[in-house]
């Protein structure tokens, strides 16, 4: 049976930081919409225009879209074994879409760790986040800074700001992200798929939480 795991959690909370971490150590392949996103928008394609008018105002890209784009990831031969999502559902129809497309391939959302923290520390975390352009490895000029700034750890390439991590675009990703995404909370939680982590710990101990979560369920 595969395991899909769903990071649930706000902008800026360290689902990204997290996911790639816990891909490594849990063998599953990381599935991030909005790095989907900035591929396509990187590569110039349709999909990445019609993103990326909706990305820079910090509004969600349509569902129908979305969950096209997610579909076809998941189908590729790597989430055989199942995938780490990393922003996707961040809407009720979009949780209701992945059900039936994991139900297809025999596999459902097994658990659905949600990272919390207050929103002042996600807006210290968004406008800090530097992210590398070859493979998207993430720092924080505070918290995480890389070894020489502008330049990537691990694999050496230009580190950049991300155009919606400017301060106004941050506020209304936030307040779309209560508006839209936050009702799927309570959705898995009534499922008994949820565990809550506190987000507001350094990565190692966010980490540790989330593995004893992950072992629990
Ligand atoms: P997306 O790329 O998914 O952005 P997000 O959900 O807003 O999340 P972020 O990537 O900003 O934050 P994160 O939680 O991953 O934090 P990170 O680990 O980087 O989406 C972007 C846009 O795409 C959306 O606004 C929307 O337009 C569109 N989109 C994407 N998915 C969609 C969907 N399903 N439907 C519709 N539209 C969609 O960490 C942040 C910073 O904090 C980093 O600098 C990091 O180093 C630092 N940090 C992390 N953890 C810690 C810690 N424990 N202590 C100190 N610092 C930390």
């Amino acid at each position: 049976m595969p395991t899909f795991i769903v990071l649930l959690g706000p902008p800026g909370v360290g689902k990204g930081t997290q996911a790639k971490i816990l891909a490594e150590t849990l063998g599953l392949p990381h599935v991030s919409s909005g790095d989907l996103f900035r591929e396509n928008i990187k590569n110039q394609t349709e999909l990445g225009q019609l993103a990326q008018s909706f990305m820079n105002k910090g509004e969600l890209v349509p569902d129908d879209v979305t969950i096209g784009m997610i579909r076809a990831r998941l189908s590729l031969p790597d989430c055989r074994q199942g995938a780490l999502l990393d922003g996707f559902p961040r809407t009720i129809p979009q949780a209701e879409a992945l059900e039936r497309l994991l139900a297809e391939f025999g596999g459902r959302v097994n658990h659905v760790p949600y990272i919390t923290a207050d929103e002042s520390v996600l807006i210290a975390r968004l406008t800090g986040r530097w992210t590398c352009r070859a493979h998207g490895h993430i720092f924080h000029e505070k918290n995480n800074p890389p070894k020489i700034p502008g330049i990537c750890d691990l694999d050496g390439s230009e580190l950049y700001q991300r155009d919606d991590d400017k301060n106004e675009t941050v506020v209304r990703r936030i307040q779309v992200y209560f508006t839209q995404t936050a009702p799927l909370v309570e959705y898995y939680r009534k499922q008994g798929r949820l565990s809550e982590i506190n987000g507001a710990q350094p990565i190692d101990s966010v980490t540790a939480d989330l593995m004893a979560a992950l072992k629990n369920k």
